[in-house]
C-alpha cells in the first residue's frame, strides 16, 4: 500500500522508516499542515508540489491531526482524490476533531510504526464491518428485506419535499433500521441547513466522486456521512454552493445511490423539482446537466414519493409535473402525498376536492394526506431538528407514520397485520388528543379507494 506521511519532523522521517520496514510504501514525507494548506490553495514550495503529486498515487495519508492540520479543506482534498486519512492525535483535545470527521482517534504520532501499519490494513475493513453489523437490534439477527431507494419528488413551489424526506427517514429508522438521508437537490439543497448540520464536510458530492471511480465502500459512506443525532439516520449532505452542481452527474449519482444499497436498508433521496432534459436546447450532448441528479435518483429508485401542495396552485403544478414524472420513472411505484392540507385554501371538503381532482386529471386513485401543521414545522425549524423529535405526537408526525406504515414499510413477519395496524393507529389517536392549535379538522385520514380500500401496497396510479 502506498501512503503519504504528513507528520512534522523529526518524527515524520522516523515513522516513514518504521512503516517501510513493515512493507508500507511511503511515497513522501511532508509537514503536518501541508494538506490543510494545499486544500486552501495556500501551500507553496516543495511541500505543495510533493503533496499534489503524492495524492494522485497514494491510498492513504498518515496525518498528524490537530486544529491546524485537520481542517475541512484537508479532508475535502483527500476526498477529491479518494484517499483515506489515518489520524494520529498527540493530545486528548485533538481526538474529538478526528471523530467529527468520522475517523478513528486511537493512534498517536509516537505509536510504533507496526501499529500504524496495522491500522492501515484494518481500518477500512473494521469500519465496513461495524457499519454492516449495526443493523440488528441487541445483537438479534433478523432477516433483512432487500435494501430500497426511495426518491422524494415534488413540483416547483416548495410543496415540502425536504420536510417529508426527513420525516420519512426518521420513521423508517424506528426500530433500529439503518437509514440514509441523501440531499441530491442540485438547485436548492437544504437538508444540512434544516437539520443544523455542517455542509462544509464531504457529503453526497464526495460520495459521487468516489462512486465515479468505483471506490465507494460502506466504510467510506460511513465516514463521509453525518449522524442525525441518535436517530440512526446517516445524512449525506448536499452541495454547499449551487455552482457545484456539475459534480452531481447522472452516472455518479446513480452509482453512489446503488452503493448505498450495500450500506443501509433504506436510502431516502431528496431531489429537486425540475425534470426537464435539456438535450434539445444544448449542442454539447455529453456535457453536464443540471437536472441529472434528480433524473438519476428517480431512475434508480424502487419507490417514488410524490409530494403535492394541497392547494389550488400546488395541485395544478403537481398535475403538470406528474406526466413527466411517470415518463421518467416508468413502472416504478409512485405514492402521492398531499401536504399542508387546510380548509382555508380549498374551502369545503378540502380532502375530497384534492382527491377528485387528482383522480379526474391524472387517474391517481390513492392519495395520502398530511395536514398543514405550522406549529410543529416551525418548532422543528427553530430547533433545527426533525418534527418527529420536537413534536412526536403532532398531526404531521402521525400522518407520516401512517403513510409509512401503509406504503413503504415492509410487513414485520413476527407481528400480525392487526397488531401492526394497531401500532400505527395508537400514536395517531394520542396525537389527536393533544392536537396542536390551528390543525383542527385535519387529522390524517387514509385515502379511500373506490370500491374498497387497498392496504399495504404503494399506489401505482395509471397516467391518463
Ligand atoms: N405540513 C406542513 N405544515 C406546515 N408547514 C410545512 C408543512 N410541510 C412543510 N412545511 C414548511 O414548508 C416550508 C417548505 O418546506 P420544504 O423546504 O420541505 O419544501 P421543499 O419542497 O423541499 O422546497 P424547496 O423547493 O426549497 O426544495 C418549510 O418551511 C417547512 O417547514
Ligand atoms: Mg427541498
Amino acid at each position: 500500500m502506498k501512503v503519504l506521511v504528513a507528520v512534522d519532523e523529526p518524527r515524520g522521517s522516523d515513522l516513514a522508516h518504521q512503516l517501510a520496514s513493515e512493507g508500507v510504501e511511503v511515497v513522501a514525507v511532508v509537514a503536518a499542515d501541508a494538506l490543510a494548506l494545499s486544500g486552501e490553495d495556500a501551500a507553496y514550495g516543495s511541500d505543495a508540489r510533493i503533496t499534489a503529486v503524492a495524492l494522485r498515487e497514494v491510498e492513504a495519508v498518515i496525518l498528524q491531526a490537530d486544529r491546524r492540520t485537520m481542517t475541512a479543506a484537508a479532508v475535502a482534498l483527500c476526498d477529491r482524490h479518494g484517499v483515506r486519512i489515518v489520524a494520529l492525535c498527540a493530545e486528548d483535545a485533538d481526538r474529538p476533531l478526528a471523530e467529527a470527521y468520522g475517523l478513528s482517534s486511537t493512534l498517536a504520532p509516537t505509536d510504533p510504526g507496526w501499529r500504524i501499519a496495522e491500522a492501515l490494513t484494518l481500518d477500512g475493513l473494521t469500519r465496513g464491518a461495524t457499519a454492516a453489523s449495526t443493523g440488528g437490534a441487541g445483537g438479534v439477527e433478523r432477516e433483512r428485506p432487500a435494501p430500497r431507494i426511495i426518491a422524494v419528488w415534488g413540483p416547483a413551489g416548495s410543496p415540502g419535499r425536504s420536510t417529508v424526506a426527513v420525516e420519512l427517514a426518521l420513521e423508517l429508522a424506528r426500530g433500529g433500521r439503518r437509514v440514509a438521508l441523501v440531499d441530491a437537490d442540485a438547485h436548492a439543497p437544504a437538508l444540512a441547513l434544516t437539520l443544523g448540520l455542517a455542509d462544509e464536510g464531504p457529503g453526497f458530492a464526495a460520495a459521487c466522486r468516489h462512486a465515479g471511480r468505483g471506490e465507494l465502500t460502506t466504510a467510506e459512506l460511513e465516514r463521509i456521512s453525518t449522524p442525525l443525532g441518535r436517530t440512526g439516520v446517516r445524512v449525506l449532505t448536499g452541495i454547499n454552493r449551487p455552482s457545484r452542481w456539475p459534480e452531481l452527474s447522472h452516472a455518479r449519482v446513480a452509482a453512489a445511490l446503488e452503493a448505498c444499497r450495500t450500506w443501509v436498508e433504506f436510502t431516502i433521496v431528496d431531489v429537486s423539482s425540475s425534470l426537464e432534459r435539456d438535450e434539445e436546447i444544448v449542442s454539447d450532448l455529453d456535457g453536464p446537466r443540471r437536472n441529472a441528479a434528480t433524473l438519476a435518483a428517480l431512475e434508480v429508485a424502487d419507490h417514488v414519493v410524490a409530494v403535492a401542495a394541497a392547494d389550488p396552485v400546488g395541485v395544478a403544478r403537481f398535475l403538470r409535473g406528474y406526466t413527466e414524472l411517470r415518463a421518467t420513472v416508468g413502472a416504478t411505484p409512485v405514492a402521492v402525498l398531499a401536504n399542508r392540507l387546510r380548509p382555508g385554501a380549498l374551502g369545503i371538503d378540502a380532502r375530497g376536492q384534492v382527491r377528485r381532482t387528482l383522480d379526474r386529471f391524472a387517474g391517481i386513485r390513492d392519495v395520502w394526506f398530511v395536514p398543514h401543521d405550522a406549529r410543529s414545522a416551525d418548532a422543528a425549524l427553530l430547533a433545527a431538528r426533525p418534527i418527529a423529535e420536537v413534536a412526536p405526537r403532532s398531526p404531521f408526525a402521525a400522518a407520516i407514520r401512517r403513510f409509512v406504515g401503509e406504503t413503504l414499510e415492509p410487513p414485520d413477519p413476527g407481528v400480525s397485520r392487526r397488531e401492526q395496524r394497531a401500532r400505527r393507529i395508537r400514536p395517531a389517536r394520542d396525537a389527536r388528543r393533544v392536537r396542536t392549535a390551528g390543525a383542527d379538522d385535519q387529522a390524517p385520514e387514509r385515502s379511500r379507494v373506490r370500491g374498497g380500500r387497498r392496504r399495504g401496497a404503494v399506489a401505482v396510479p395509471e397516467a391518463r
